[in-house]
């Protein structure tokens, strides 16, 4: 079996790579990746010289490209990673959300389906159901009505449309939405890397607003796992939810990682709320569970854990990161102080 997995030089689409190989030594990956500020191909260093994987670096949006690639490599499988992922940035500039997000789906499912691809799986976020109130209110279901907030999910939530309607025309796609990932790779501009990046430099640690808008945690070998058996057993044209029933305000987050590395909560600033915070996110996956038998294995506790360590024992991975595009982006974000 060949798959396709786009945006693999980045945080869940890397570790994805990692987790298919060692599951299916026999399967052929081959990855897709632009490389843009958020794709990194030193996190794939490990996987780069095995004979059953091939990188290519490819823009989604690139037709032309995609068509050349699917005929080389006939894919019975895509998983579209591949997206502008970061809600700072789309408050910044949402331009390159709809062009990737939204037309670089439409092209991979058109070349997809010309191709004959036998399967199509789209990584999705619950962000695309809007936010729910801090107390009360229905855990998002797969039922539940899609009220964007933000360019991101805005975005996201018109590729599932589209995948959808592929679904619908017979050609065979899934989707699933995820809550906020932890685990290693993941770009520090990300909540829980950044405080880990920062309390490290012993700087101060930019908590949002009054910092108790919650999100619903979940470790990314869980999420790999969870696109692995939808993938392979999920039914075309649905949509599953998938979470770990793992509530946390930011504010305990980062008290949790200020624990973990033994740093002052003193650290913690207070700074100016994102516009349009999501309040709250609250995935209920039981669809997933009952159907797919799937569980997620890591506790948000063992997850931070491991974590803060792979952070701590990685350091020229993220300080290549921090020491590039990064500081420019700082400057956009948090001006010149
Ligand atoms: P990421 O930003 O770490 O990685 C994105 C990758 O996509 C990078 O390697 C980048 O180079 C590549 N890319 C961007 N534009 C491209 C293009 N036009 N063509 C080809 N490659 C391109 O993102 P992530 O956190 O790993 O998220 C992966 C997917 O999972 C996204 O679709 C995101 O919406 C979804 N998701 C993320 C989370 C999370 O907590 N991070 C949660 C739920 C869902
Ligand atoms: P983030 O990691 O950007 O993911 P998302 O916005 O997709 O959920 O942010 C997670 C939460 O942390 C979100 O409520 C915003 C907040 N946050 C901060 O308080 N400070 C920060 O520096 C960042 C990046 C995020």
């Amino acid at each position: 079996m060949t798959i396709v997995v786009t945006g693999g030089a980045g945080f869940i689409g890397s570790n994805f790579i990692f987790h298919m190989l060692q599951t299916y030594p026999d399967y052929r990956i081959v990855c897709l990746d632009k490389l843009t500020y958020a794709g990194n191909l030193s996190t794939l260093k490990g996987v780069m010289d095995a004979p059953n994987f091939r990188f290519v670096r490819l823009d989604i949006c690139d037709r032309e490209g995609v068509v050349r690639l699917f005929s080389e490599e006939h894919p019975d499988a895509v998983v579209n990673f591949a997206a502008e992922s970061h809600v700072d940035r789309s408050l910044l500039d949402p331009a390159p959300f709809f062009r990737t997000n939204v037309e670089g789906t439409r092209t991979l499912l058109d070349v997809s389906r010309r191709s004959g691809v036998k399967r199509y799986h789209q990584v999705s976020t619950d962000e695309v159901y809007g936010a729910l109130p801090l107390v009360g209110g229905q855990a998002f279901t797969e039922q539940s009505a899609l009220h964007p907030n933000n360019a991101y999910s805005e975005s996201k939530a018109r590729a599932d449309e589209i995948v959808l309607q592929y679904a619908g025309q017979g050609f065979p796609a899934t989707i699933s939405r995820c809550g906020n990932n932890l685990g290693p790779y993941q770009h520090p501009e990300k909540l829980i890397p950044l405080m880990i990046v920062n309390a490290l430099a012993d700087q101060p640690l930019p908590v949002y607003g009054t910092g108790e808008n919650v999100r619903d945690w979940l470790y990314v070998e869980d999420h790999c796992r969870a696109i692995d058996l939808i993938l392979h057993e999920g039914r075309s044209g649905e949509v599953y939810n998938v979470g770990g029933h793992n509530e946390m305000r930011n504010i305990d987050v980062v008290k949790l990682i200020c624990k973990e590395l033994d740093r002052p909560e003193s650290l913690i600033t207070f700074v100016a709320d994102r516009k349009g915070h999501d309040m709250r996110y609250a995935i209920d996956a039981a669809k997933i569970r009952n159907e797919l038998g799937w569980l997620p294995e890591t506790t948000f506790r063992d997850g931070i854990r491991r974590t803060v360590r792979w952070y701590l024992d990685h350091r020229e991975w993220w300080q290549e990161i921090v020491s590039g595009e990064y500081q420019s982006y700082c400057r956009r974000m948090y001006g010149d102080r």
